[in-house]
């Protein structure tokens, strides 16, 4: 009789999970996925990336319809209205089609699904819900959950997260977000598209931590111009709920007067947190890290012999392709290949419009390290931006002044989170800033602005 039942038995189905099950099983490797949910594909695909880019493409269409913006081109539509039923139903559909792709990938690489909650009792032993499993080796892909805020309740009608926002069945008149990072502004971005009033409460003195200090800026004025108030250096005190509407009590992030705001929704979006609790860590001898995470070394790791983690519950920034891509190395790892994440090239959208891309080092992180030169190019000069009347943004290009290496790349456009894939590929493959200035791009697209940008650096654009 085999020593465990499984080789390899994983804890959560979210991107990092799924993946790692399916890549396990495809190595031969004996696997089960455990899943409280009653759907696979995790936080991304039943309540995170997958309905808010739903949800944001249709209130996009919804906006250009409604709003008149079509005419220049010839496109007059009246009467367009919304039917916001229809639009849940559509995005309830592509969740449901995702999340049973996965359920139909488990079953065809074999990868057993045991429905339930994992939960250590020894090393190599889990309970699923009082059913006891073995295995050589475990992978803890838990994921994270909505940070709270002390002393503001979240009830999913009047103050939501994330997945009450996803969900609302009317389009509240005023909609106060807190917290300006990427949930807030792609949720912020969905509701006011289709007719909210929407306010972002920041605390610190710009959006978007963590991205390059000329994107943020530019930012806040995209935003601002589009309509959304922003209360930045700003912090919330209380949310009261009464009647069905709320009072936010704000007031400077320094101290100073407060204000009250009244709204219909308050979406609480202040970060997200690995999920760690009752998975009976203790029980095996595995700490969390002062952020709560599960520390990993480079191969996936932890400290107890047989138990991995990776994605969210992990340092590092809580995004589906990174949990992706270390679901990949892990099970190469357990198989024994060799399974690499590059973390300095894990590239960062939020998909607003315009959408905002990054990756590598910010030019505030670049110059920490040494001398560099930045090339910028805007999509005012890009001939196909200009014949689309999508001229918002620009790319920035930043790379080391002595090697030319290029060490970040930011852009801000319709089509940045498409365009950021080719500079990760070239940064993976070690590229000068010369490297792409020199590849020949197709004529007449977006991307020619990251060759410009790039011949920037080289202080030689053409259409500049
Ligand atoms: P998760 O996806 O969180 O999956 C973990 C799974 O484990 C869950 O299904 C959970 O039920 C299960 N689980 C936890 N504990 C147990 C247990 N003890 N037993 C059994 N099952 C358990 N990222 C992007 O890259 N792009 C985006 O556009 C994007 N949009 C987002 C939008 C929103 C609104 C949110 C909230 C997040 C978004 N993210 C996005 C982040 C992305 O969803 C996460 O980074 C990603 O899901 C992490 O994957 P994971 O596998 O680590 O964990
Ligand atoms: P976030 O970390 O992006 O932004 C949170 C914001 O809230 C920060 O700007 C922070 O300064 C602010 N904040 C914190 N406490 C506050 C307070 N008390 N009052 C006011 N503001 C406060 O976190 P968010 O938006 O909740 O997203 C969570 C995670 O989900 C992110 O780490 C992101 O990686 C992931 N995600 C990724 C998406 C994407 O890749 N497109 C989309 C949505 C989420």
């Amino acid at each position: 009789m085999a020593e465990y039942d499984y080789d390899v038995l994983i804890i959560g189905a979210g991107p990092g999970g799924y993946v790692a099950a399916i890549r396990a099983a495809q190595l031969g490797l004996k696997t089960a996925c455990v899943e409280s949910r009653d759907t696979l594909g995790g936080t991304c695909l039943n309540v995170g990336c997958m309905p808010s880019k739903a949800l944001l493409h249709a209130s996009h269409l919804y906006e250009e319809a409604h709003s008149g913006a079509l005419a220049k081109f010839g496109v007059n539509i009246s009467g367009a209205s919304l039917d916001l039923g229809q639009m849940q139903a559509e995005k309830n559909e592509v969740v449901s089609s995702l999340t049973g792709g996965i359920a139909f990938l488990f079953k065809k690489n074999k990868v057993t699904w045991l429905k339930g909650h994992g939960r250590f009792t020894a090393a190599h032993t889990v309970d699923v819900d009082g059913q006891t499993v073995t295995a050589k080796n475990i992978v803890i892909a838990t994921g994270s959950s909505v940070t709270p805020l002390p002393g503001v309740a979240i009830d999913q009608k009047v103050v939501v997260d994330s997945t009450g926002a996803l969900a609302f069945d009317k389009v509240p008149g005023h909609l106060v977000v807190i917290g300006g990072g990427v949930i807030g502004l792609e949720l912020g971005s969905v509701w006011k598209r289709l007719g909210a009033k929407v306010t972002v409460v920041e605390y610190l003195d710009q959006l978007l931590p963590g991205m390059d200090g000329e994107v943020r800026k530019e930012a806040a004025k995209i935003f601002k111009k589009q309509g959304m108030e922003l209360k930045l250096g700003t912090k919330v005190t209380g949310v009261a709920v009464k009647g069905g509407t709320a009072t936010v009590s704000i007031e400077p992030a320094a101290g100073g007067t407060g204000e009250k705001i009244e709204a219909d929704a308050v979406l609480v979006a202040i970060g997200r947190r690995a999920n760690t609790e009752g998975l009976g860590l203790d029980v095996i001898g595995l700490e969390t890290n002062a952020r709560g995470q599960i520390d990993i070394d480079h191969d996936f790791a932890t400290k107890v012999p047989g138990v991995w983690a990776i994605g969210d519950v992990v340092p590092g920034p809580m995004l589906a392709h990174k949990a992706e891509d270390e679901g990949l190395a892990v099970a190469e790892n357990i198989a024994g290949l060799t399974g690499i994440v590059n973390h300095d090239v894990i590239p960062g959208v939020v998909y607003t419009n315009p959408e905002f891309a990054s990756v590598g080092l910010t030019e505030e992180q670049a110059k920490e390290r040494g001398e560099i030169k930045i090339g910028k190019f805007p999509f005012m000069a890009n001939s196909r931006a200009k014949a689309n009347r999508d001229t918002e943004g620009f790319v920035k290009v930043i790379a080391d002044a002595k090697t030319d290496r290029v060490l970040g790349v930011h852009i801000i456009s319709s089509l940045a989170g498409t365009m950021i894939a080719q500079a990760a590929q070239a940064m993976e493959f070690g590229a000068t800033s010369e490297d792409i200035a020199y590849t020949c791009h197709a004529h007449p697209t977006h991307a020619e602005a990251l060759k410009e940008a790039a011949m920037g650096v080289l202080g030689k654009p053409i259409h500049m």
